[in-house]
This record gives C-alpha cells, sequence and structure tokens, in this order.
C-alpha cells in the first residue's frame, strides 16, 4: 500500500467512525484504536504536507493559528421566525395557512433549538463553508472553528445533491456549559450567562483549538438549495440524516391543530431532560411547494411560527438591592435573593432593570418576590406577591443617587429609562467600555483584543486609555497575558494598522455619547478636520442634517471636558486620521440625492461597504429592507429569492452593478 493510499483509508475510516460514535451514537470500535488512527494519520499528514487535505478528520483538532474572520454574503437571507406565546397564536397561525393554501396540508413539528445558527455550504459532499447568520445578509466565515465539531460531516456519504446549504443550531450541550463555567470558575474568568453564549462566543474564538476543547454540538433543521431530493421538508430532513448529518429524533408530522397541541404539550415537560436547552417548537409547513405559495414578509417565512414555552418562575424573598455600572455607565439595578431552584439551577441574583420598574412593582425589601427565567439565564422580578406582606413591611426600594463605583452624581437623560454615572472619563467600567468600543470592527477595527485581554491589560495598568494602545510593546503584553509570539504580533500590527482608519470612523471610535456610525459619518462630512468639531457651537452642529440638540450637547460637553481633548490631542500626535482625505470632497454628488437603495448580493467591482460608500457620497440613501419606497435594488450575484419575490410584487426595479456604476458616473 502506498502512503497515498494509506492515507486514504485512514481518513475514511475515521470519518466513518466518527459518525458512528458521535451522530450515531454508536461506536464500532473502542476509543483506543479511533485514537491510534488519528495519530497515525496526524503524523503522515505531517511527514507529506503536498498529500494536505481541507477536510481531512484532523482538521476537527483545530489550531492555535491566530485568524480574522471575513464576512460572507449569504445566498438566501437568514430570517427569522414569528413568534407566538399561546395555544390561540397558534392556532390563528393554523388558521391563516389552512386560508391562504385552502387544502389538505401537513405541518412538521420540531424543537426550537437554544444556540446560535449556522448556515453550511456543501459542494460535491464537502463541507465548503460554515457562516454564521450575522445580520441575516451577511455573516462571518467561521469555517475552521466548524470543522472541529464531529457532528458536523466533513464529507457526506449517500445520493446527495451536488451543491446544498444546510442550516441548524450550533449548541452546547448543558454538561459541557456546566464543565466550562466550572472550570472558568475556578480561573477567575467571567462565566457564561447560558449555553446559548457560550456557543457563539466560543463559534467566534478565534483559536479552533479552543473551539474543538469546548465539545459543541449541532442539529440541522432546514436544507436549501436548487436540486432537493424530496418536495416535503420532512423527508429533505430524513434524506440529510443518510448522508450524515446529526438530525433530531423529534421531529414529527402533525396533520390538525390537535397533533400540534399534543405535541407542544409533550415537549413542554419532556424537554428537560434533553442533553440541550430548548425553548420552544418550531412549526413549519411540510410541503415545499405550499411554502413557496405561502412566501415570506419582511423579516419571516409565512409558512413558519415558533411556539416559546412559558419561562418557569419562582417566588423567594428579596433581601437587598445592589447596583452595577455598565460599560456605558447605566446603572443596572440587582435584586439580591433568598437562593430558590429554578428551572435546574439556583438563583441568588435577578435583574431590576431601571428605577421605573422599581416603582412599577413598589418594591420593599423583605418582599416575597416572583422570578421568571425567560430566554436569558439572567433572570428577572416579574411581580411582588403582595398578600405575602405582614404589618411589618420592609424600607421602600429607593434608586441610589450616586454611582456606586466612582461616586459620581447619577443622571437620566431625557427619554431614557436608565440612569447614568456622567463620569465617563474616571469610572473603572466606563473606560474599559471605551477601549471594546474604540476596538471593535466598525471603529478602529483592532482585533485579537477582547473584553477579557482589554480588562486584564487596564488591570495591569499597562494601558489606561485608546492613546495607550499606541505604546503597547510585546514585552508589555507578554508580562499580563499568557499569549502566543503570534497573536501578540497579530495585535501588534492591527493597532498599527489603525492608524490608517479613516477620519469618520475615529470620530464613530471616540465614544462620544450619541454619536453612532451615521452621525459619525454627518460629522466627518460637515467637517473637514477635528479642530473645526472641537471648537464647533451649538448652533453649528444642529444645523448639520440629523443632529438634534441631544447629539450636539453631547459633543459639545465632550470636547468641554480637558481628559478628553488630551486624550484627542495624544491621538493626533500619535497619528491617527483626524482629517477628512483632501481629495474627499469633490467626490460628493447629488445624483441619487432623494434616493433609497436597497444592495443584496455579492459584487465583483466593489464590496457592499465601498457600495454603501459610494451611495452616501452621491446623496443617496442606502437602506436595509425592501418597501414601497424603495427607488430601486443595487443587486449583485445571488439576491435571495425572498427579496426577489418581494421586489417584483411591489415593482421596485433591480439594477446591476454596472447600470449603477454608469448612473454616478
Ligand atoms: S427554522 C426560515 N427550525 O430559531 C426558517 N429554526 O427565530 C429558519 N431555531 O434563527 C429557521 N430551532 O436559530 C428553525 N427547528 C428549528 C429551529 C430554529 C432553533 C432558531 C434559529 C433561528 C431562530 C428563529
Amino acid at each position: 500500500m502506498t502512503v497515498e493510499d494509506r492515507i486514504e483509508y485512514l481518513r475514511n475510516e475515521l470519518h466513518r467512525h466518527n459518525y458512528n460514535y458521535y451522530v450515531l451514537n454508536s461506536p464500532l470500535i473502542s476509543d483506543k484504536e479511533f485514537d491510534d488512527m488519528m495519530r497515525e494519520l496526524q503524523d503522515l499528514e505531517q511527514a507529506h504536507p503536498d498529500l494536505q487535505d481541507d477536510n481531512s478528520p484532523t482538521v476537527r483538532v483545530g489550531s492555535d493559528i491566530n485568524k480574522n474572520f471575513t464576512q460572507v454574503v449569504h445566498q438566501y437571507p437568514m430570517l427569522s421566525l414569528g413568534n407566538t406565546y399561546s395555544e390561540d397564536e397558534v392556532s390563528d397561525f393554523y388558521d391563516r395557512v389552512a386560508k391562504a393554501l385552502n387544502e389538505d396540508f401537513e405541518i412538521c413539528c420540531e424543537l426550537k433549538y437554544d444556540g446560535t445558527s449556522i448556515s453550511l455550504i456543501y459542494e460535491n459532499g464537502k463541507l465548503i463553508r460554515a457562516v454564521t447568520r450575522g445580520d441575516g445578509e451577511k455573516g462571518d466565515d467561521v469555517t475552521e472553528n466548524i470543522k472541529t465539531i464531529h457532528t458536523i460531516p466533513l464529507v457526506l456519504h449517500g445520493d446527495y445533491p451536488k451543491r446544498f446549504e444546510i442550516r441548524g443550531e450550533v449548541l452546547m450541550p448543558w454538561e459541557s456549559f456546566e464543565a466550562l463555567n466550572r472550570e472558568r470558575e475556578l480561573r477567575e474568568e467571567p462565566l457564561f450567562a447560558n449555553p446559548r453564549n457560550a456557543a457563539s462566543g466560543t463559534l467566534k474564538s478565534q483559536n479552533s483549538a479552543v473551539v474543538a476543547s469546548r465539545k459543541l454540538d449541532a442539529y440541522l433543521y432546514y436544507l436549501l438549495g436548487e436540486e432537493l431530493p424530496c418536495n416535503g421538508h420532512y423527508e429533505n430532513l430524513k434524506a440529510a440524516a443518510k448522508w450524515g448529518f446529526k438530525i433530531s429524533e423529534h421531529m414529527k408530522i402533525a396533520h390538525t391543530l390537535q397533533e400540534i397541541f399534543d405535541y407542544i404539550n409533550y415537549w413542554d415537560s419532556e424537554r428537560k431532560k434533553l442533553p440541550v436547552a430548548t425553548d420552544g417548537i418550531v412549526l413549519k409547513v411540510n410541503s415545499l411547494k405550499q411554502q413557496k405559495n405561502l412566501g415570506y414578509t419582511a423579516k419571516s417565512p409565512r409558512w413558519a411560527i415558533a411556539y416559546k414555552f412559558q419561562a418557569e418562575r419562582a417566588l423567594t424573598r428579596l433581601n437587598k438591592v445592589t447596583y452595577q455600572v455598565g460599560r456605558t455607565g447605566a446603572i443596572t439595578p440587582v435584586a439580591n435573593l433568598d437562593p430558590v431552584l429554578l428551572s435546574g439551577t439556583i438563583v441568588k441574583r435577578a435583574s431590576l432593570h431601571n428605577a421605573d420598574i422599581i416603582a412599577k412593582l413598589d418594591l420593599h425589601i423583605g418582599d416575597m418576590v416572583y422570578v421568571e427565567k425567560g430566554g436569558e439565564i439572567i433572570p428577572k422580578i416579574t411581580g411582588v406577591d403582595k398578600n405575602a406582606r405582614g404589618i411589618l413591611i420592609g424600607e421602600k426600594v429607593a434608586f441610589i443617587t450616586n454611582c456606586p463605583e466612582c461616586g459620581s452624581k447619577l443622571i437620566r437623560y431625557e427619554g431614557e429609562a436608565a440612569h447614568y454615572c456622567p463620569n465617563e472619563t474616571a469610572c473603572p467600567p466606563q473606560i474599559k467600555g471605551k477601549i471594546e468600543h474604540f476596538i471593535s470592527r466598525k471603529a478602529m477595527n483592532i482585533d485579537g483584543l477582547g473584553p477579557e485581554t482589554v480588562d486584564q491589560f487596564y488591570r495591569s495598568g499597562i494601558i489606561k486609555d485608546v492613546a495607550d494602545l499606541y505604546h503597547l510593546q510585546a514585552t508589555d503584553i507578554k508580562k499580563v497575558e499568557r499569549m502566543g509570539m503570534k497573536s501578540i504580533e497579530n495585535i501588534l500590527t492591527s493597532i498599527a494598522a489603525s492608524k490608517e482608519v479613516p477620519f469618520e470612523r475615529v470620530i464613530f471610535a471616540l465614544g462620544i455619547r450619541f454619536v453612532g456610525e451615521t452621525v459619525a459619518k454627518k460629522i466627518a462630512r460637515a467637517f473637514s478636520c477635528i479642530e473645526d468639531l472641537e471648537n464647533a457651537d451649538i448652533e453649528t452642529l444642529t444645523n448639520i442634517d440629523e443632529i438634534g440638540t441631544k447629539i450636539a450637547q453631547s459633543i459639545i460637553s465632550y470636547f468641554k471636558n480637558p481628559t478628553n481633548r488630551s486624550l484627542v490631542a495624544r491621538l493626533k500626535e500619535i497619528g491617527l486620521q483626524f482629517k477628512r482625505p483632501e481629495q474627499d470632497s469633490n467626490e460628493y454628488t447629488d445624483k441619487l440625492a432623494g434616493k433609497s437603495i436597497v444592495i443584496s448580493g455579492i459584487f465583483t467591482h466593489h464590496s457592499r461597504d465601498e457600495y454603501k460608500l459610494l451611495i452616501e457620497k452621491n446623496g443617496g440613501k442606502n437602506v436595509g429592507s425592501i418597501s414601497s419606497k424603495t427607488s430601486f435594488i443595487l443587486a449583485g450575484e445571488n439576491m435571495g429569492p425572498a427579496k426577489l419575490e418581494k421586489a417584483r410584487k411591489l415593482g421596485v426595479p433591480i439594477i446591476d452593478e454596472n447600470e449603477f456604476l454608469s448612473m454616478i458616473l
């Protein structure tokens, strides 16, 4: 046998045994035999790099090479589902479908898995790409991370279509979730609030070896493509199970409303025995033809709906209210409770949201309160049992007046529910929040630094504000974080590269309250340099489109603060872009004035973001969804079918990129 043959043999065997073990739960060989084969394959691949294969079973081990995610446009947008909370609403859905179809139909009942959704693309039986939901239009390419999940097949068997997409939910089973949090507690790392956050956080890890160690699982529930084998959703998924996918065993076809209710009632309690989190039931019209006839609303399919299980609640005593300061300075009141068992965990603390909610509940210390866990693992107080109040009623809960972190007097902005600590430049959680915002993708786009690293850098004193980032040395980082040289280099390169980030994003990155991305763009258009902005008065500011007094005042108060002024001066000296590029002003036209334009699909000449910029520079407005007010759709390749149908229905013109470019020439 040649080395090549041996490698191929091992790969096939490992794929087969992986499937038997992880998907079918019926291993045919011992763990040791499996590990031995894997090791042999790893050794052979290392010795023969020319025989590399991106879908080899060895990729499941992951790698610690730091990698940034690229964004990928979904061929079909990833929509969400309409939610219902009562049997009446389910019955309404059923009636709506019956009326619209006016013929017999089947409903496929499924569990609603509570993880993070993923889109997988297979070509010629091989996994070629895995993308997160993102904003529904485009997501992050997380293929390397996904490949570490054993229940996701890398190569398929049987009679699969040449190209298709399959969507599903990546989950962290309760057991892995609890073990992970136990470990994190020992290492004094922040805990994950729920398995959903743990799964999505893990999937976004830059290090696929970490993903491999986290024991994720995946259920697939939606097959898309031009050449699916069957006419029914249920039947297609059963076929996909034969190709190697993990499909829920608990799908069921219902022919009547009563059968749907039976399914809901059964799983309402039975789901607690499942190894993964579920938060409801999904009901889907089974026939693909009928699905097509029912179509889509702007946000979700008309042929499917989610039914969310009623959250469990418990009654317990309120002992004290404490207050947390968030990254934006927002204050969250937290109820400290007598420990109580709720959905299998002991609850001691619950969120009280804001001062209005406390007042509305007429909360007193010592009250018996109802605690609920909705979709969130962080429970909330939803009511007070006033009958349980004795003659001795405790003190009324009064919202604090000063920041518990820095002592500043709290303020409340008009129209906002939260109280804020205004001490943006010296209140520790706010400083960390500002740094996190500064480095975020839409701001300075500095990679490799997450909230945990920022926290560590801040606590160890190597950065006190965002300007300090630019003076970081590899040796500083090495002192405080156990990080490989490659990761450190990546961070430093990324920091240096951020000096080229354009003016409008630098303005956004400063984190001036109420100055979001759009406002930052308007400001960058109105002022050619930061000095003009620093010295602008309220009138000049409010003259800018979309800037009202609230934003204007916030900008003025930002630049009035000497700490902010000196920070901006330091950043200027470092070389950040505090000026609009010279030629920029010539690029503006009003050729698209008054036009509202939707971008959809994949383009060849420019990226989506560049098209967005072109629309804005020519006076048009880029909008997210199609309506009767849309002037036209700038469409690339693979525009999603839902969008296409909507555009046709509303008579919105569709133009391609060449036509568009000639419009603005
Ligand atoms: S079908 C167009 N089926 O729930 C239909 N979704 O709000 C697309 N989910 O984003 C989804 N279990 O992440 C479907 N059995 C299931 C599901 C499911 C969980 C999630 C999914 C989706 C969200 C819908």
